[in-house]
């Protein structure tokens, strides 16, 4: 029987057992409105709220510092657009980055549309900003900072305690997409110095929409969604109870086994580098140090990507090219043109992505494999004669 393997975990993970076992009372029995006053409800209560008090451990925070919210994509709409609605007084100038995930560049998109004025600081070949860049583009008028923890398709770890540091000599409130690096690598709030922080579940073997932000505490947002009370009235809507209390369980899990899964993460990442980056014309991206304990990821020229991962795909194994979001089209990836990929390499882009679900056995079939697909789509490709022969 043909192996499979999943090397796609920053798109998206399986649910852990740990977490599917903390849900099922909650999709069956304890199936109360959290917001009812008997006692199925307060059943449903009380878990809300621990899984608040887990999540909040994990990162440092304070439970109260806990909105949950439909994912990351929603947890990053809400921090952005809400520091807008709330500073239009002082100002409506942002200020992020070229390699952030759509959720918080197409809102920007759509707030530069309604007026505010945003500066993209440009990233270096491994997708780092400029720390200088960063302080000449604040402005009186700058009201959030808002740059991720850690890339998706490179996996570049971004200095946000540096930004936040900036930032606070300059009174601008900060926020960072953290969905990457949560329950991946250590994230703490206070170390990090941010004002709010985005999470979700299924990036850490937790349930699918399902997501936190992080609010520091006398910062008060807007309400997002209106209608009912919860989340304090910013956040309207029945909670998700089983999901949440999912998310806590697989965070905590994520927690108590981090030192361990890095390690074996790292090992196997590095293994899949070393070796792939044996092929011929094969390029790693994103900073081959501060990076994501999971993600290996690289260009080889002469070949499209999406004929890659189909041809991955026909092995078992299942990988991606770019983000899981613009996988439908095909453009290539903005974080590939950002770090100053030309667009026909960054056509030719893999992205394998590993936790502590994979094996080593995972890793050989992996390595076994690209080569010869490598091999196989270069000989059907136009150019590769060419290349070989110097003239590309
Ligand atoms: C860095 C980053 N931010 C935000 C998101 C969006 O999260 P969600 O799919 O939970 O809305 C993702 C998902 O790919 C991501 O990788």
């Amino acid at each position: 029987m043909q192996r499979f393997v999943y090397a796609d975990n920053a798109g998206t993970t399986a649910l852990s057992k740990t977490a599917l076992e903390a849900m099922m009372p909650y999709l069956t029995e304890f199936y109360g409105n959290p917001s009812s006053i008997y006692s199925l409800g307060r059943k449903s209560k009380t878990a809300i709220e621990t899984a608040r008090q887990k999540i909040a451990a994990a990162i440092g925070a304070k439970a109260e510092e806990i909105y949950f919210t439909g994912g990351g994509s929603e947890a990053d709409n809400w921090a952005i657009r809400s520091v807008v609605e709330k500073m239009s007084k002082k100002g409506r100038h942002i200020i992020s980055t070229a390699i952030e995930h759509h959720a918080v560049l197409h809102t920007l998109k759509a707030l530069e549309k309604q007026g505010c004025e945003v500066t993209y600081l440009p990233v270096d070949s491994y997708g780092q900003i400029s720390l200088d860049e960063l302080k000449d583009a604040i402005r009186d008028d700058t009201i959030l900072i808002t740059i991720m923890m850690a890339n998706n398709e490179i996996g570049t770890i971004l200095p946000i305690a540096e930004v936040s540091k900036i930032a606070k000599e300059r009174g601008i409130l900060v926020h960072t997409d953290a969905v990457q690096a949560v329950g991946h690598i250590p994230v703490d709030v206070d170390e990090l110095g941010v004002d709010m922080l985005s999470l979700a579940a299924h990036k850490f073997r937790g349930p699918k929409g399902i997501g936190a932000l992080y609010v520091r505490k006398g910062l008060f947002l807007p309400a997002y969604l209106t209608g009912g009370g919860q989340e304090k009235g910013r956040r309207a809507g029945t909670e998700n109870v089983a999901g949440i209390v999912g998310m806590a369980a697989a965070l905590e899990e994520a927690i108590a086994n981090m030192d361990e899964n890095i390690k074996k993460v790292t090992a196997m990442r590095d293994r899949l580098i070393e070796n792939l980056l044996k092929i011929q014309f094969s390029r790693l991206t994103g900073d081959p140090v501060n990076r994501l304990p999971g993600t290996a990821s690289f260009v080889f020229e002469c070949i499209e990507g999406e004929s890659l991962v189909l041809s991955l795909d026909a092995k078992g194994i299942c990988a991606s090219s770019g983000s899981a979001c613009s996988s439908a089209s095909l453009d290539p990836s903005h974080v590939l043109l950002a770090i100053g990929l030309p667009h026909e390499i960054a056509h030719g882009s893999l992205r394998l992505t590993i936790n502590e679900d994979n094996t080593d056995e995972d890793i050989d079939y992996i390595l076994a494999e690209v080569p010869p697909i490598i091999a196989r789509l270069r000989e059907m490709s136009p150019l590769w004669e060419d290349k070989i022969n110097g003239k590309l």
